[in-house]
């Protein structure tokens, strides 16, 4: 019997083949030079890691060493003692954790009850989706205690969801038993949620009969905006036009505007799209769709939908990976896919209002190998007029981050037939770029021509609000060999990422240049070889690997969700943990909440008043070591709910401290 491939690990394994051929100049042996000059000393003296993707169990579990007396931490919570795996979350002492809502909960006031095991397509598209990735909370009238929660539902998990279905391995993908209801319901899944929420007595419930309640899904029509609208590689056979589409596909994290819209960001949609082009002469068309890892073939779709099919229809796949704006306040809007933004692999979509009234989005690209970008608008954010700010997003410059040796970077701009500071114009018809529309949809391609560097999975980002420093979650790169280290992506076989922190020039969010540097570079500590470097007060229970969502509170505290710890890999569950940003505690993290076995912790986000932090759990139960927890007709005494048939299930978590108060002083 082949493996048990959750599809989290799929996503990644098939990233582990980099589709980003570049090999533009790395940095090498600078790093030993820059690290030095580093007051974060624990472990630095390693570079190389151990070359299995799995640590010993007994490396995993060996105590590490206590943690130095340091500066006072000025998280007023105590620690939660790791778990490595168990079937329930946990939160630091003296806080709830209540469960809002889960996967097959009404969204909409008609909504049938939650049926496990049943797979419909009609009651799904007025349930809460499935893999709840980003949140993001909008106050109605500026209250924190009632307000719109936007949520994405970024993929599916068919073993999980239904019974009998063969969960994808690494050796079969015939999706044996897959029907057309099972893929609708798999369709009716993805996409997004909006809910109204309200606190009373302490309590977080879901508004029901809401006029702001949502289902978006990967039918839900939309309009393509920005210079690639209506380009020769958006038409289809459905839309001549390229400027209509239907549906979003796996979106991860995003962001939430100042004027209270919701970014929404498409991450692996290779993933749904059929057809391999191996068998065809490589065209250029197929070499562009290739470097974004397409077609994948990862779900059935296209054995139901003709626009799957990529060999049917090969523009289809040029109409996903964007950025998408959907304003929560009206359920009846057409979401736009903001094609200014670039077209790649998304992952989040942290902005300010820079200086001069500008906006700027800082956004990463993940997979291994790919590059962090920035969009900075044309137009000025008018806080007076929110309809003003309607199509704020369709005018700007996208440019990618070049990282320095010397702890400078310069953002190089996507533009096209626009000459660099030497005269030299790439990103031309010569090029294979006829207009700004090709650059856009295959903004990869363009990054590559530029010389953009190479990074190890940059996941989601958020701007300081204190400091109006940046951070970019560097989720983890196995591939990366001892040449192609850089200053900036330090460890060869980096299995456990680290966290970059941008300085834009002047404090000017706009500007060509910035300084940067590497906040903590995850991992346990105790292993040498790991090379981690936390603030030596980092306790046992502070330090992790694969950071992945993240969240600044405000005094400037960055708050990490991970993605991939596991009783393997590092001894610990999936988790959330808050880390000091400034003076002599920075880089000293602690644990706070942990999700339950086989689950990845998402989308952290506070409200205004910072007396609430809502995370989300996505697929829980989905464990690489052991296969799925909850197969039907296998059940699995480790999952309490599984004697009634029920499933673990993803779901949105509140987290209030009892008796009230902020989260973390
Ligand atoms: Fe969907 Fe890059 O995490
Ligand atoms: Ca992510
Ligand atoms: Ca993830």
């Amino acid at each position: 019997m082949s493996k048990y491939l959750p599809p989290s690990v799929a996503f990644e394994e098939a990233e582990n083949e980099s589709s980003n051929p570049s090999t533009n100049p790395t940095i090498g042996d600078i790093i030993a030079a820059r690290l030095s000059r580093r007051d974060l000393v624990k472990g630095f003296a390693a570079v190389t890691v151990a070359a299995e993707l799995v640590l010993p169990d007994a490396l995993a579990a060996a105590p590490g060493p206590e943690p130095v007396a340091g500066p006072a931490s000025s998280f007023d919570f105590t620690e939660l003692a790791v778990q490595p795996a168990s079937e329930t979350h946990h939160v630091a002492p003296g806080y709830d954790a209540d469960v809002l809502i889960r996967w097959g909960d009404a969204v909409l006031p008609e909504a049938p009850a939650f049926a496990p095991g049943k797979p419909d397509p009609a009651a799904q598209v007025k349930q809460f989706g499935y893999n709840n990735d980003f949140l993001g909370y909008i106050p109605l009238d500026g209250r924190s205690d009632h307000g719109l929660l936007v949520v994405n539902h970024e993929y599916t998990n068919g073993e999980l969801m239904v019974p009998g279905l063969a969960p994808r391995s690494d050796k079969d993908n015939s999706f044996t038993g897959v029907t057309r209801e099972i893929v609708d319901a798999e369709m009716m899944a993805h996409g997004g949620s909006v809910i109204e929420i309200k606190r009373e007595g302490g309590k977080w419930s879901v508004v029901k009969d809401s006029k702001y309640a949502r289902r978006i899904t990967a039918e839900t029509e939309m309009e393509i905006s920005g210079p690639a609208a209506g380009h020769d590689r958006m038409k289809t056979t459905a839309d001549p036009t390229g400027t209509r589409v239907r549906g979003m596909l796996n979106n991860c994290a995003g962001g939430v505007t100042p004027w209270g819209t919701w970014l929404s960001c498409e991450e692996n949609f290779n993933g749904y799209f059929w057809s391999k082009a191996a068998a065809e002469p490589l065209t250029n068309e197929a070499r562009a769709l290739r470097r974004y890892g397409a077609p994948a073939e990862w779900y059935a779709w296209g054995l139901f939908h003709d626009r799957f099919d990529a060999l049917k229809e090969p523009n289809e796949p040029n109409r996903f990976g964007w950025v998408v704006e959907i304003d929560p306040m009206d359920p009846a809007s057409t979401p736009k896919k903001r094609t200014a933004l670039g077209r790649f692999k998304h992952e989040g979509a942290g902005n300010i209002i820079n200086a001069d009234g500008r906006f700027v989005v800082y956004q990463g690209d993940d997979e291994r190998f790919d590059y962090i970008y920035r969009f900075v608008t044309d137009g000025e954010v008018d806080l007076e007029n929110r309809a003003a700010n309607k199509d704020l997003l369709d005018k700007g410059v996208l440019s990618v981050a070049r990282f320095k040796a010397d702890g400078t970077g310069e953002w190089l701009p996507l533009v096209h037939g626009q000459p660099n500071k030497d005269g030299q114009v790439w990103l031309s018809e010569a090029n294979g770029f006829k207009d700004q529309g090709d650059v856009l949809i295959r903004t990869r391609l363009a990054a590559d021509m530029l010389g953009a560097t190479r990074m190890d999975r940059p996941e989601d980002t958020e701007v300081n609000p204190k400091t109006g420093k940046v951070y970019v979650m560097l989720t983890n790169n196995s591939k990366r060999k001892a040449g192609e280290t850089d200053a900036a992506n330090p460890r060869a076989e980096n299995l456990f990422g680290h966290i970059i922190e941008i300085n834009p020039s002047g404090g000017d969010h706009t500007a060509p240049t910035f300084t940067w540097d590497i906040v903590i570079k995850c991992g346990s500590p105790s292993i040498a070889e790991v090379g981690a470097a936390f603030n030596p007060a980092t306790s046992e229970n502070g330090w992790f690997g694969m950071p992945d969502n993240c969240a600044v509170d405000a005094e400037g505290r960055l708050w990490v969700a991970t993605d991939g710890n596991s009783p393997k890999k590092t001894g610990r569950a999936d988790g959330i943990w808050a880390i000091e940003t400034e003076g002599a505690a920075r880089g000293t993290a602690r644990c706070f909440f942990q999700v339950p076995i086989g689950a990845e912790m998402c989308g952290p986000c506070f409200t205004p008043d910072l007396e609430t932090f809502f995370v989300a759990v996505q697929h829980p139960g989905e464990t690489e070591d052991d296969g799925p927890l909850s197969t039907f007709d296998a059940p699995n005494t480790r999952w309490p709910d599984f004697k009634e048939g029920i499933p673990p299930r993803p779901s949105v978590v509140a987290i209030t401290r009892k008796g009230g108060g902020k989260i973390a002083g």
